[in-house]
């Protein structure tokens, strides 16, 4: 007896350890076979002891389905959002703001990509992995926990035994992978589903499914980004608990830098502008935060907003092109949308070959007509859609576009919904 529960407490450990190289570090030890093989002889072991399952356990990820909705969540510390800077002078006058207020001090700055998902609250007791939540309005949230354990970058259980950790709420985005994201838009499209605009909304929609099941079948993933209230001799700055953290299993940011000036944090936050596009993930800024603890505290927030931290905006991505044909897209509500067939250009790490016209008054609104160039704009969404017509690029007799009467579909009149 005793000589499965050994068995059963070490298969987890591998397990758990493996799952870490898979899926945080990108880096496996062992082959997907031999991964699965450790994983049926663990379920096969708990199946003859019920009573040795833990919820720690790498068999649990995956639990019941919730009936009743998800139960509310009060945030101790409320969840709070970002201002926004969108060029160099305005991060200079941060930097002037936080100096104001920290006296003689020269501040030490953190600078992480600013993350297209959405947030949640990650709660460890003892090491365990005990809630998760999300923002919901800043006070109080969801309790997601069902499906945040569905995700394999969240460790149910720390690798390292740092006292200082074992007890602690970090914050963290939720992401869902461009590629996911496409892959996933494709099976929609062909299941005559709706298609998600971007990844947030994509995440934020997976994770609002009463299925667990369901959520484990979304390529959803994390990176950490706040650790809240810690009090600690041994951790000091917002760097230092970030990289204990990865340490104990938890996916960090990459190109997580140390500034001491915000010259060299601009000049970090450029470099990265026109390299986003390449990332396997969306990202829509930089954040820029003060490292040392001590030093936010002294800083504090407003309502609203840290004043020790502050999210700076990248320009959208635009690029010109020409309109080859517009086309009528029917949704599955029968919604029917514009679509702008473009000679395929490269904007923002991708092919862009379609652009959305929204409607039929954009499509006058713009004077949009085929054979046009065009300046489209990538912003978080999947499909870019048209800024305007480059009116003195436009070939003479081009005609306005005439909106389709009827549905491409099943050929019935279209009707205009006025809301
Ligand atoms: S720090 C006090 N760091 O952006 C808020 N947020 O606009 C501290 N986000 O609600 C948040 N990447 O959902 C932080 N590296 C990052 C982030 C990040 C994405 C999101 C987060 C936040 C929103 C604010």
């Amino acid at each position: 007896m005793e000589k499965n529960f050994d068995r059963i407490e070490r298969l987890r450990r591998e397990i758990h350890l493996h799952n870490w190289r898979y899926y945080v570090l990108n880096d496996p030890l062992i082959s997907d076979g031999e991964y699965d093989a450790l994983m049926r002889e663990l379920i096969e072991l708990e199946k003859g002891h019920p009573e040795w399952v833990t919820p720690d356990s790498p068999t649990q990820r995956i639990g019941e389905e919730l009936t009743e909705g998800f139960p509310p969540v009060e945030h101790k510390v409320p969840m709070l959002s970002l201002d926004n800077t969108y060029n160099a002078d305005e991060l200079r006058e941060f930097d002037k703001r936080v100096r104001k207020g920290l006296g003689k001090v020269n501040p030490e700055y953190v600078v992480e990509l600013k993350i297209d998902g959405v947030a949640v609250s990650l709660l460890y007791e003892k090491g365990l992995f005990v809630r998760g939540a999300t923002r919901g309005d800043g006070h109080r949230g969801d309790d997601i926990t069902a499906n945040l354990r569905t995700i394999r970058s969240i460790p149910l259980k720390l690798l390292t035994h740092e006292p200082d950790l074992m007890s602690i709420e970090i914050r963290g985005e939720i992401y869902m992978p461009k590629k996911g994201l496409e892959e996933l838009n494709r099976e929609r499209e062909k299941l005559g589903k709706s298609l998600f605009a971007n990844p947030r909304n994509a995440a934020a929609g997976s994770l609002k499914h009463l299925d667990p099941q369901r959520v484990a079948q979304r390529p959803l993933d994390i990176f950490i980004h706040t650790v809240v209230g810690l009090r600690s001799k041994k951790y000091k700055t917002h760097y230092d608990t970030l990289m204990a953290l990865k340490k104990a299993g938890f996916k960090i940011h990459p190109n997580i830098e140390v500034f001491d000036s915000i010259e060299k944090v601009i000049r970090y936050n450029d470099s990265w502008a026109p390299k986003r596009g390449g990332l396997e993930f969306g990202v829509d800024g930089m954040v820029v935060k003060v490292n040392p603890f001590d030093l936010q505290k002294i800083l504090g927030s407003t309502i609203k907003t840290p004043r020790w931290a502050i999210s700076y905006k990248f320009p959208a991505e635009q690029a010109t092109t020409v309109i080859r044909e517009i086309h009528l897209q029917v949704g599955r509500t029968g919604v029917v949308t514009p679509v702008a067939n473009l000679d395929p250009v490269p904007l923002g790490g991708t092919t862009i070959q379609r652009a959305t016209l929204h409607n039929e008054d954009e499509i006058k609104r713009k004077d949009i007509r085929v054979g046009d160039t065009v300046l489209i704009e990538k912003g978080g969404e999947v499909i870019p859609k048209v800024v305007k017509v480059i009116l003195e690029k436009r070939k003479p007799r081009t005609k306005p576009y005439l909106f389709q009467k009827k549905c491409p579909v099943c050929g019935r009149g279209l009707v205009r919904d006025e809301k």
